[in-house]
């Protein structure tokens, strides 16, 4: 039995690659591991978002030269986002000589060959640009996965992304948006409710775009109506949507479906137009304030969550103050907060008036105090509440589950409970952490 050490990092698109990953390595007879000493083939799923995961990489990384050296068969492998970027990987290459293995975000189905040349001793690097793969055609389609969750799963909907905000590097390693068929989509979410799943989450880093490239009469909001209709399918996710491209049939769709949950992730990056313009955003701050209204009204009680990003360059303090006054506006339920990183080769890499770091830190500690304090007082609401829970998992001695709006909640309870929908009171409420009882 060969044992393999999988590390992901990242966005929700990488831990599901990572569970396609699995799948096949669960295919080719390995079993998981999570002792480095242990593994024949330690892989690195890996993120290029922002600098500091990139830097772990490499130092994780360098120090498993001597893991290699006792055991000179173990092959070492990086995958995912960073070997995307042409200067990233001739960096890998160079600086971390016993890597075996590297391949890109559009070669997973090629694992089982890679893998078997880097084991023969050659250094095998398959990067593709694109998924080489006829509109709608998905390469994943068909390969096994082992997935996190007994209960809830991640489905593809489109890969890529096309948009090009100024500061991201998604659209460099990802490459352009690219819908999986609905009739693909259809059918893995039919047999995951087959196998007692309750709850998708429907994966794109811009799912409103889902559709554009196929050239059908399919958005988004009426791939949600077709899953909907399937029996057994409790609770619809999705994850991200832009809000430039957040239309009037997803928000009717949001609304009159009731397997869709009453969440949406909004990412507004920034509350000054000027930097939002300058993020190649595409919409205005008021446009967003109007849009969150228009959301909240035809979902009442929705739960609103967003990235924001803090020192984008030329960020003066005024503009942080827009930040935080739409912050206090739109009282989101919760926020990522990140600190501006330069990635090279995007536009916001090369301007001139980059945010010094210390002031970034300032900020954003700021920003992290007023969401925090917000966040308290939406979850200080739900005390007393009964709230539909989808019960998950065990976790520490009781049952953890998800109300709708995506807030984990513990309560006592039995585990025959799990893969259940249930009424939970809350009775503990603290910024980031609900406890209950079963009502
Ligand atoms: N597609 C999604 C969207 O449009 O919001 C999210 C993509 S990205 C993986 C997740 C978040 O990372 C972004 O929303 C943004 O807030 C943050 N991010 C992206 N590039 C960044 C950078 N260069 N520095 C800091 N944060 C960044
Ligand atoms: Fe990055 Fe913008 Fe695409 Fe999101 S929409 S992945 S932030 S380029
Ligand atoms: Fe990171 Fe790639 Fe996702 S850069 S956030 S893992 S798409």
């Amino acid at each position: 039995m060969k044992r393999y050490y999988l590390k992901t990092m990242g966005c929700q698109m990488n831990e599901h690659d990572s569970e396609v990953i699995a799948g096949i390595l669960a295919s080719l007879g390995y079993e998981p591991t999570e002792e480095l000493e242990e593994a024949d083939f330690i892989l690195y799923n890996t993120c290029s978002v922002r600098e500091n995961p990139e830097r772990k990489v490499y130092g994780h990384i360098a120090a498993f030269r001597k893991l290699k050296e006792a055991k000179p068969e173990l092959v070492i492998g990086i995958c995912g986002c960073m070997p995307q970027q042409k200067d990233e990987l001739e960096s890998i290459l160079e600086k971390l000589p016993h890597v075996d293995l590297i391949f890109g975000t559009h070669n997973i189905h090629r694992l089982p060959e890679l893998l078997e040349r880097a084991q023969s001793g050659e250094r095998v690097v398959e990067v593709w640009d694109e998924a080489q793969a006829g509109p709608g055609e998905d390469h994943r389609d068909g390969l096994p996965k082992v997935r996190k969750h007994n209960v809830k799963a991640f489905v593809n909907v489109i890969y890529g992304c096309t948009n090009f905000c100024s500061y991201c590097i998604v659209p460099y390693t990802r490459g352009k948006e690219h819908s999986r068929l609905p009739e693909m989509v259809r059918q893995e979410v039919q047999e995951l409710t087959e196998a007692g799943f309750k709850e998708v989450t429907l994966l794109g880093q811009n799912v409103n775009a889902y559709g554009k490239d196929l050239g059908a009469e399919i958005t988004f909001g009426t791939l949600l109506r077709e899953l909907h209709e399937i029996p057994g399918l409790e609770r619809i996710r999705f994850t991200t949507s832009h809000p430039r491209d957040m239309g009037e049939d997803l928000i009717r769709a949001m609304a009159e479906l009731p397997k869709v949950c009453e969440h949406l992730h909004l990412p507004v990056q920034a509350g000054s137009n000027r930097i939002l313009r300058r993020m190649n955003r595409g919409y205005t701050r008021e446009y967003y304030l109007q849009l969150v209204n228009k959301v909240r009204e035809a979902v009442p009680g929705i739960s609103l969550t967003t990235d924001l990003i803090v020192g984008f360059p030329g960020e003066t303090e005024a503009d942080f103050e827009e930040t935080l006054s739409l912050v206090e506006d739109v009282r989101f339920d919760s926020a990522f907060t990140f600190i501006f990183s330069p990635r090279k080769g995007t536009p916001a890499a090369r301007m001139s008036d980059q945010v010094p770091e210390e002031v970034k830190k300032e900020r954003i500690y700021r920003l992290i105090d007023l969401q925090n304090q917000i966040s308290g007082e939406h979850m200080q609401k739900l005390l007393g509440q009964e709230l539909e829970v989808l019960v998950e998992d065990v976790s520490s001695g009781g049952l953890v589950g998800r109300t709708r709006s995506n807030r984990q909640v513990h309560f006592a309870g039995d585990t025959c409970l799990i893969g259940q929908l249930t009424v939970v009171r809350i009775t503990e409420a603290s910024t980031f952490s609900l406890k209950g009882e079963l009502a």
